[in-house]
């Protein structure tokens, strides 16, 4: 499958089938993925495989439940990882500089393209991925259950397995919406109408056509997508919630100082 195929064939998959993904075939796919660029070629990452089922049902509960987490053969975590960079500059003798937040971004950055690299390679095999935001959102009991030592903080996680199902692509924002030339040129309320008019509609008969959501639609009262987002999604408790788990967490984890 050629690039193009791969990047536009992509669809979060919620649904897999239990048909397991061979070891040469997650290395092949791993292999591709590393390939990816990182700060200084430092690859300040580290990637957690989670194939074992009673791994995979400790993780299901910080995922927040998300049944794909037991249905997928596994589930992949990427962390934002100095220590072994810094262990590396100690038996050398080097100076260690990256205990610090700026160098957390680093990793995280790494973390985060290592991770796309990976999905793109899955896909172009056939394999289905879905990102999960709880794996930041609760990177506290995530970090715990994988044993992750300070200097290692999970960033981004997806589930990866042969897809159960077919899902239309969704749609994505006009690319003019998207774009600035040369400075950033802010949107006019009417600018902002016209980039989201499609995303209106579509995001919310999205939400309609799954009866839970429906319901919890209804029972919040709101009128429309945007509302969606900050009514229902993502709340202020929740926020507030998910940074104090960042922020302890960074932490105890070496990356923040009190
Ligand atoms: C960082 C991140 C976290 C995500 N978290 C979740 C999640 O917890 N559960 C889920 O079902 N989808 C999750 N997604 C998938 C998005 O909902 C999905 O990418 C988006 O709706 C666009 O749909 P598509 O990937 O099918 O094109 C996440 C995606 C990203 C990039």
């Amino acid at each position: 499958m050629d690039v193009f195929q791969a990047i536009h064939g992509h669809r979060s998959i919620r649904s897999y089938k239990s048909d397991p993904v061979g070891d040469s075939l997650l290395t092949e796919v791993l292999e591709a993925g590393v390939r990816a660029s990182s700060s200084g070629n430092m690859q300040t990452f580290s990637i957690i495989v989670s194939r074992d089922e009673a791994m995979r049902e400790r993780l299901y509960w910080p995922h927040m439940e998300q049944e794909m987490v037991r249905q997928a053969p596994l589930v992949l975590t990427f962390c934002a990882d100095f220590r072994r960079m810094r262990k590396w500059l100690r038996i050398n003798d080097a100076p260690d500089n990256f205990d610090d937040f700026f160098a957390f971004l680093v990793a995280a950055v790494d973390a985060i393209l290592v991770s796309q690299n990976v999905a793109l390679a899955a896909e172009a095999k056939g394999l289905g991925i879905c990102y999960m935001g709880s794996t930041l959102a609760n990177a506290d009991q995530i970090g715990e259950i994988l044993e992750l030592p300070a200097g290692v903080f999970p960033v981004v996680g997806f589930v990866l397995g042969w897809p159960d199902e077919d899902p239309a692509p969704r749609d994505r924002l006009p690319l003019e919406g998207l774009l600035h030339h040369e400075t950033y040129r802010d949107h006019s309320d009417d600018e902002i109408r016209e980039i989201y008019r499609d995303r209106d509609k579509a995001g919310w008969d999205r939400y309609m056509s799954f009866p839970r959501l429906r319901e919890l639609v209804e029972e919040a009262g709101v009128e429309n997508l945007a509302q969606i987002y900050t009514v229902v999604k993502y709340t202020r408790e929740g926020h507030a919630r998910y940074t104090k788990n960042v922020l302890d967490y960074l932490k105890q984890q070496g990356f923040l100082k009190d």
